[in-house]
């Protein structure tokens, strides 16, 4: 049955890098055309870093526009979670250079390592320790720059991704309003169907792996596919049963943008229409784990998401890693 909220939404925020590439820009780089790609995946362009660039300055101008949001000060933040599998460096975690850049000085970071899922498993962790331990002032942020990590000699994988970064700031629900229900997947036996093999210890820096595109994405399209459909359908059929809900409840759907297709197929066999499903994945490309903060806080801001609508979020993403939640914005 569905839980009282214990944690809402306070503020949202959201940064992309200036450069814009689009499909054109692409058929430049490598064999591909505009039409392939729209027809494959639905996007149209993509916001991307450019080369060097350092992810914590994009999270940290959306965590900076989520608490500008919800009118909080940094001092204020005790908890920042950032999912993430592009940030600075190796370590130290992305999440603590973010924290010294927006002068949180009370908080804790950490990163978190799910992919597209990040996002979502990020807002479980945090429910957890607010409700657990006491956090009362979180920052949940997505933000990737895959673009560092494609082989632009790959048409297969480079244009599907795009750089950015979504942030939430959470608070104790005060009025009903909040997270209603969480579930999180994961399924390790297909961890080789999207991987980047490179920077971890069974691959090392080497001229040899570096000629071997060793730190680049690799994807079984099709398989990813077929996982990514049943999955996110999976996810949005438990929280909705868990919470005494049907697919006619939701007044809103925002799926990881990946690509238009898996989002089509998710949405028919949900039987969810199309009106109801926030896409804008034309715009942005897959950005990982920053889809779906990014959609958030361009629903709140631009698109009147009205307060008291039943909101669902749903996806997908390396490990496998899949996740859905629902929200009473
Ligand atoms: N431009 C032109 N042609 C291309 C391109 C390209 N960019 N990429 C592949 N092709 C060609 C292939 O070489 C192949 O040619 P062939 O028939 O002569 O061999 C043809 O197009 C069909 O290739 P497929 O791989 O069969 O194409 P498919 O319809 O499966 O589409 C795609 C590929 C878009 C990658 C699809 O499999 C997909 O969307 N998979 C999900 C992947 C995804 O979204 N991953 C993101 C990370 S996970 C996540 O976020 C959910």
């Amino acid at each position: 049955m569905s839980k009282k909220p214990q944690v809402m939404i306070l503020g949202t925020g959201r940064a992309v890098p200036e450069k814009i590439l689009t499909n054109a820009d692409l058929e430049q780089i490598v064999d591909t055309s505009d039409e392939w790609i729209v027809a494959r995946t639905g996007i149209r362009q993509r916001h991307v870093a450019e080369p060097g660039s350092a992810l914590s300055d994009l999270v940290t101008e959306a965590a900076r526009n989520a608490l500008q949001n919800a009118g909080v000060t940094a001092d204020e933040v005790d908890l920042i979670i950032l999912g993430t599998v592009s940030g600075d460096m190796q370590f130290p975690a992305t999440a603590c250079i973010v924290q010294e850049k927006l002068g949180a000085k009370n908080a804790v970071a950490f990163d978190l390592s799910a992919a597209c899922s990040g996002f979502l498993y990020g807002l479980q962790v945090a429910e957890g320790m607010m409700v657990a331990s006491g956090y009362r002032r979180v920052l949940v942020i997505g933000g990737e720059v895959l673009t560092s990590m494609v082989n632009w000699q790959d048409r297969d994988t480079c244009v599907l991704f795009g750089d950015g970064a979504g942030a939430v700031l959470l608070g104790p629900s005060t009025d009903g309003r909040g997270l209603l229900q969480t579930f999180l997947g994961s399924n390790g036996a297909h961890s080789n169907l999207l991987y980047n093999a490179g920077g971890g210890c069974l691959n090392p820096p080497s001229a040899a792996n570096l000629a071997a595109q060793v730190y680049a994405i690799r994807m079984e399209g099709k398989e990813v596919f077929r996982h990514a459909v049943s999955s996110m359908v999976g996810a949005l059929t438990k929280v909705l049963e868990r919470a005494g809900l049907t697919e006619k409840d939701l007044d809103l759907l925002i799926p990881h943008q990946a690509n238009l297709r898996i989002i089509e197929a998710v949405t028919k066999r949900f039987k969810v229409p199309m009106e109801k499903v926030y896409v804008n994945v034309d715009r942005y490309g897959n950005t990982s784990s920053a889809s779906i903060p990014i959609a958030l806080d361009e629903l709140r801001r631009d698109a009147g998401l009205k307060d008291g609508a039943l909101v669902g979020m749903v996806t997908f993403g390396a490990g496998f890693t899949w996740a859905a939640a629902l929200l009473r914005v």
